[in-house]
């Protein structure tokens, strides 16, 4: 058998005083489907983050096909594509595409594989007429689109999106769902964040609920309204994160 695509073992993170990951143990595995949920708050990002290596855990360990995600960061950080929550693009100054070729240029990939490459993500997201645009020149859901591309140049094994669909417009929303429905088919690993439950219950084939820093639930969707006698992935997740009972 193959190692998970993403161990989480016994993962605490702690800001001073406020214990934002608390004893997190799970495991995401190859060519998986993976939704973390959550309030705000509930230390999803933080969990992210200490996956990319970008958050130090304060104690637990995180493996990437078995690479420790700390020691082994660069290894990891290839095999992995993300879109942050925030919308961070560096590079002022470059349009569109020269921050594709740019990450595909970060990754080692020759000029002559990028260009197609982006030129084919920019086209897949809507943003061919934006292409010589530069990123102050764009919108929100424009910018949003880039991050996602950005995310896909090197095409990377394991897929981590938090919040994709936030300001996304309907069409990016059926864009970005039929994309990572045919990424799925291609036997690779998703781990994606959303407020849309039912969103979560389309595209996830298992989920975990945080709140406060821990796991209050781990399964398939059909199988947690199931076990909670529930007809809605939203109302197990009321019931969890606010102790409701109707
Ligand atoms: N750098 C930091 N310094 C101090 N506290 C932090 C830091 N980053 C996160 N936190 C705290 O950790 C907790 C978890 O935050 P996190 O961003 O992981 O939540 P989240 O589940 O992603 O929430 P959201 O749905 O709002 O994005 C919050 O209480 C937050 O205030
Ligand atoms: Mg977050």
């Amino acid at each position: 058998m193959s190692t998970p695509a993403i161990s989480i073992e016994h993962l605490r993170k702690c800001y001073g005083d406020l214990v934002a990951v608390d004893d997190l143990t799970l495991q995401i595995e190859r060519g998986e489907f993976f939704g973390l949920l959550g309030p705000n708050g509930a230390g999803k990002t933080t969990t992210i983050n200490t996956v990319v290596g970008l958050v130090k855990p304060t104690s637990g360990h995180i493996f990437v096909h078995g690479l420790d995600a700390l020691r082994d960061y660069r290894r990891v950080h290839r095999l992995i594509g993300i879109a942050h929550q925030e919308i961070i693009l560096d590079g002022q100054f470059l349009n569109a595409r020269e921050i594709l070729l740019y990450q595909a240029g970060y990754f080692g990939i020759p000029p002559r594989r990028a260009k197609p490459r982006a030129d084919e993500l920019l086209e897949r997201f809507g943003l061919w007429e934006k292409r010589s645009a530069r990123v102050r020149e764009l919108s929100g859901g424009q910018k949003r689109r880039l991050l996602l591309a950005k995310a896909l140049m090197h095409d990377p094994e394991i897929l981590i999106l938090d919040e994709p669909t936030a300001g996304a417009d309907v069409e990016l929303r059926l864009q970005l769902w039929e994309m990572l429905q045919s990424f799925h088919r291609q036997g690779k690993t998703i781990l994606l964040t959303t407020h849309y439950l039912e969103e979560a219950e389309r595209l996830c084939e298992r989920v975990v609920i945080l709140h406060e820093g821990r796991l209050r639930a781990l399964g398939a969707p059909a199988e947690l309204r199931r076990s909670h006698h529930r007809e809605r992935l939203e109302d197990v997740f009321l019931e969890l994160v606010r102790g409701e009972q109707e």
